[in-house]
């Protein structure tokens, strides 16, 4: 949730914000020209005034000798106005446009003109692909001053030749812009206008379908799915949604036919905050009851007799796969259950400063890993009937501004590092995908067509819809940009005012926004319901009340616990990761204990004594802000230590006052061992918790944890340390102590967190936890850092310039030795790995055969709707298998882990691929199966905008973590 409204700097850009290259679909059409405040006012109102004139074309290629702007710009009038200059067209050359080949229209742009004098008229469907002077769509800003003069060179290629040889008679250059000048526009409210740094392009997508990659369903391969339905965990089947979608389609089209614009407008605009019990809410409209939109990715949020799982990041941190789609189901089982019609979940952010307030909430800063578990939370979660939303698309990476940064990012890098996690949601059948706070290279996520219509809904043939993160909209045009939802549908919080509402009513009516595009954006929402099954009699009703949940009348409390305790406890002793072990763990009836460290402790004011989890002053499991749910109770390790001391007689000291380190000293004198707790918090920037505002200002564990370990190192000869992080923290003041002896990196781990690390010190669940990224000796040794700095009114920039090399491939490239690399973690037994062996899996069926022959001949896979998520690139095409044997005396889990190296040297050294994780007996040994999709080969080819082979041999590595390789091959690619 926003605290704070955005502030609406008026950066005077003057951009151009298409991507690289536009979809070949034929009935795509972008025409990506913005400028800072009436271009795209007056690119949209072009768009839908003048009807496409192709039939000319197409007997005729005539010139484009005028150009009109229609008279009727229904929001120039107050745009004009206030701008600080009117910006308008000045001139157009006339250019003959031929149909048969390409061609480049000069346009300028004016400052000092402040009505068209050279009108011109653009049909749709009209294609400005991305030309800014000819150069690549990397140069996006033209001028920095709102009074300069910039022109631009659209080229117009010749599949999109319907440019229109306007017969059309221009309005008189003082009667069309200059005619809107004047007069207030009856249809704003006077808050929704259409001002700042707007760069919205204008398009007409209509994607018609889901890829079908095999005409056919194959059984084992491709298979038809349904989200009620999906497949098992670990299994071949590549999910094939696009019959389910299609029938969900056909009934919400049935559904908009019969809706007034205003209805339609009412579907798409959440009905302001605090006005419904939820979080987010969708009025009724005639039969259709609405939608209910809930937090978190970790649980029902702001209710109770709820569950408080484990966060995401604990998740990944298992590298197991069942494990984290039981979370997603017994999740949706309770959302559900509490009536909530949208889960905002999963959080699937990148990690790319360790010092992210909410990386917490994702799954880690590995593509592959983020993008695994993305996919069986969305699989889980949808099961149980709840529409998943993935969010923060895109690049929302630090709280720090999160709404004044442009995340400027490669083509490459967003689509190998950031899309990938959302990639794999769409695989899975995400009904819902969040857009985020941020500016995308310059322009905002919940208004950029090249993220949200090309990527999103174009690349990777999404189906659902886009909603905006709450008060991420800025503006009504983001329709045409792909947002599709707006939330919580006012423009500030409690404004009162909506960008959409009537706002968007008025843009249709007079055909600003194409009436095509609102029933696609209704279609888009009322179909996620459908494919969802919600549309069912029974679907309970909300029976809860996030804003007040005190009020009786409102809150049913609804127990709709289960037993999921049992899986919350379980991935809370998987996602630990034992970090260092000098033979003393697990812990075996011992005579005494000291516990030490304020996050052994109970909360002082209770486990949601701090509102949004916005304090930390006892046992950690949960970070703050939207990403939380109230914890139903919250096992503390002392209470859990203590469970197990009764059992055992084994004697128990405490000390929690963590500044008092004389004190810790006398509690742990003497002891069999003394554990340590401490922990590193952090949040949403909405609230600062000691000095940390959503970020951490730094990579040090909280609370004098270092001196207190110290302190305890220096009396008592086994320190056992456990850590409860919410990301990477520098561990040198103590690791190497030898007092030291243990430690365990125990994440976040929800309402059971004493339970599970009990669980681990005592090896009733032997440790099988990986780390999900990586952790340096030093902070300076990670590829990137938070970025500071802007006055208050700046949007900053925040240049990716470490590209693909995030985590672990910078340590790798840059020959950086880590603490602990990405992906370690010990056991309490060991286990040995032989007989490595790879081979091609034979395809039983034709469909795809030539795409998949191309591929392997190193073309890239086609530029089309749906392109990324085809079947055919992502089934299993290549199987490794290996052997590992339990070479130990206990029980245990391994993770084996593949990562592939790429012989180009200057590619990231080795790449996750694939793990598993297979559980064996002393001396038992398992032949583990992973297997690779082309994708997993493949890169982006930023030119042809599709994934292709790179050449050479495909070497693989197979081991315990991302610099543990106990085995190695190559793929027989
Ligand atoms: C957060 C989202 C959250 C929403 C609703 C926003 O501030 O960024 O993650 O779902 O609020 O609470």
């Amino acid at each position: 949730m926003l605290l704070s409204p955005p502030l609406r700097a008026v950066a005077a850009l003057l951009a151009v914000a298409a991507g690289p290259l536009p979809l070949v679909h034929a009935a795509q059409s972008a025409v990506s020209l913005s400028s800072s405040f009436s271009v795209p006012v007056l690119s949209s109102a072009l768009s839908s005034a003048i009807p496409p004139v192709s039939s000319a074309l197409s007997s005729a290629p005539a010139p484009v000798s005028s150009v009109a702007v229609s008279s009727s710009v229904p929001v120039l009038s107050s745009v004009l106005s206030s701008a600080p200059a009117s910006v308008s067209f000045s001139s157009i050359a006339s250019t003959a446009v031929p149909v048969s080949s390409s061609a480049s229209i000069p346009i300028s742009f004016s400052s000092t003109v402040s009505s068209v004098s050279t009108p011109i008229s653009f049909s749709t469907p009209f294609s400005f692909s991305s030309g800014v002077s000819a150069s690549s769509a990397a140069s996006k800003t033209l001028s920095a001053s709102s009074a300069s003069i910039a022109s631009i060179s659209a080229p117009i290629s010749a599949s999109n030749a319907s440019v229109s040889a306007s017969t059309t008679a221009p309005p008189s250059a003082s009667g069309s812009a200059s005619a809107s000048t004047t007069g207030s526009p009856s249809f704003n409210s006077g808050t929704g206008l259409e001002t700042g740094p707007l760069t919205i392009p204008l398009s007409e997508y209509t994607f018609s379908s889901f890829p079908v990659a095999s005409s056919t369903p194959i059984p084992k391969v491709f298979v038809p799915s349904t989200p009620a339905n999906p497949p098992p965990v670990g299994s071949d089947e590549i999910p094939d949604f696009a019959q389910a979608w299609a029938d969900a389609y056909e009934k919400a089209e049935a559904f908009t036919l019969g809706l007034s614009i205003p209805e339609k407008v009412t579907v798409v605009t959440g009905v302001g905050w605090e006005n419904g019990r939820c979080v987010g809410n969708v009025a009724a409209v005639g039969e259709w009851p609405g939608l209910c939109l809930e937090d978190s990715p970790l649980g029902v949020r702001d209710t109770d007799f709820n569950t408080a799982f484990p966060a995401g990041i604990t998740a990944a941190s298992t590298f197991n796969r069942s494990l984290i789609r039981t979370r997603g189901i017994f999740m949706g089982q309770e959302f559900k259950g509490k009536g909530v019609n949208l889960a905002l979940g999963p959080m699937m952010n990148m990690g790319r400063v360790a010092q992210g307030g909410r990386n917490w909430e994702g799954f880690g800063a590995d593509p592959f890993l983020s993008g695994a578990a993305a996919y069986e939370t969305v699989l889980g979660l949808q099961s149980a009937g709840i529409q998943a939303t993935a969010k923060h698309f895109i690049n929302n990476e630090q709280e720090y501004k999160r709404t004044q940064e442009s995340s400027d990012v490669d083509d490459r890098t967003e689509h190998e590092i950031y899309v990938a996690p959302f990639l794999q949601a769409v695989r899975a059948g995400v009904a819902s995908v969040m857009c985020s706070y941020n500016l995308v290279n310059d322009t905002y996520a919940c208004e950029n067509n090249r993220t949200l219509n090309q990527i999103l809904k174009g690349e990777l043939g999404f189906r659902g819809f886009v909603m905006s993160d709450w008060g991420a909209q800025h503006s009504t045009l983001s329709a045409v940009a792909g947002l599709d939802m707006s939330m919580p549908g006012d423009i500030t919080l409690g404004s009162g005012t909506s960008w959409w509402g009537p706002n968007l009513t008025s843009f249709v009516d007079n055909a600003t926004i194409p009436d095509s595009r609102l029933d696609d954006m209704v279609t888009r929402i009322l179909a996620s319901w459908y494919f969802l099954g919600q549309d069912e009699p029974n679907y309970p009703p909300v029976s809860f009340n996030a804003f007040n949940n005190n009020d009786p009348a409102t809150n049913q409390h609804v127990d709709v616990q289960q037993d999921h305790f049992t899986v919350v406890r379980e991935i809370g002793a998987a996602g630990t990761a034992l970090l260092k072990n000098n033979g003393v763990l697990p812990l075996n009836k011992p005579k005494n204990i000291a516990i030490i460290g304020s996050d052994a402790a109970d909360a002082s004011m209770g486990p949601n004594g701090f509102a949004d989890r916005g304090g930390d002053d006892g046992i950690l499991a949960m970070g703050w802000g939207s990403g939380t749910a109230n914890f139903p109770y919250l096992i503390s390790p002392v209470n859990a230590l203590q469970d197990r001391a009764r059992q055992d007689g084994t004697d128990v000291n405490w000390w929690f006052l963590n500044f008092n380190t004389a004190g810790a000293q006398s509690a742990a004198f003497g002891f069999e061992a003394a554990i340590v707790f401490v922990n590193a918090d952090s949040g949403e920037q909405y609230i600062t918790v000691d000095g940390n505002a959503g970020d951490r200002n730094n990579l040090t564990l909280w609370y004098n944890a270092d001196n207190l370990i110290n302190a305890v190192a220096e009396v008592n000869n086994n320190t056992i340390v456990v850590v409860h992080s919410v990301g990477p923290s520098i561990l040198e003041a103590w690791i190497e102590n030898p007092n030291v002896t243990a430690v365990l990196w125990a994440g976040i781990a929800g309402q059971e967190a004493g339970n599970s690390i009990v669980d681990v010190l005592y090896g009733d669940f032997n440790p099988s936890g990986r780390l999900p990224y990586t952790i340096a000796k030093s902070p300076s040794d990670y590829p990137a850092q938070p970025t500071g700095g802007g006055g208050p009114n700046d949007i900053i920039s925040v240049p990716y310039t470490e590209g693909l090399f995030i985590d672990y491939r910078h340590f790798d490239a840059q020959n950086i030795t880590p603490r602990f690399e990405f992906g370690f973690g010990l056991s309490y037994t060991t286990f040995a790995y032989s007989n490595l062996r790879s081979s091609k899996i034979t395809q039983t069926d034709r469909d795809s055969t030539q795409l998949e022959q191309a591929w392997a001949a190193g073309t890239p896979s086609p530029n089309v709707e749906g392109g990324s998520t085809a079947l055919w690139l992502h089934r299993p095409a290549f199987e490794v298998l290996f052997d590992v044997k339990n070479t130990g005396d206990v029980a245990g889990g391994e993770i084996p882990q593949l990562y592939l190296h790429s012989p180009d040297t200057t590619e990231p050294p080795s790449l996750l691929r694939g793990f598993a994780d297979v559980l064996l007996s002393p001396g038992e040994t398992q032949t583990v199966r992973i297997t690779l999709s082309r994708y997993d080969l493949s890169v982006w080819d930023i030119d042809a905008q599709g994934w292709r082979k790179p050449s050479g041999t495909f070497q693989i590595s197979v081991g315990a973590s991302s610099r543990d390789f106990r085995l190695s091959g190559t793929l027989p690619v």
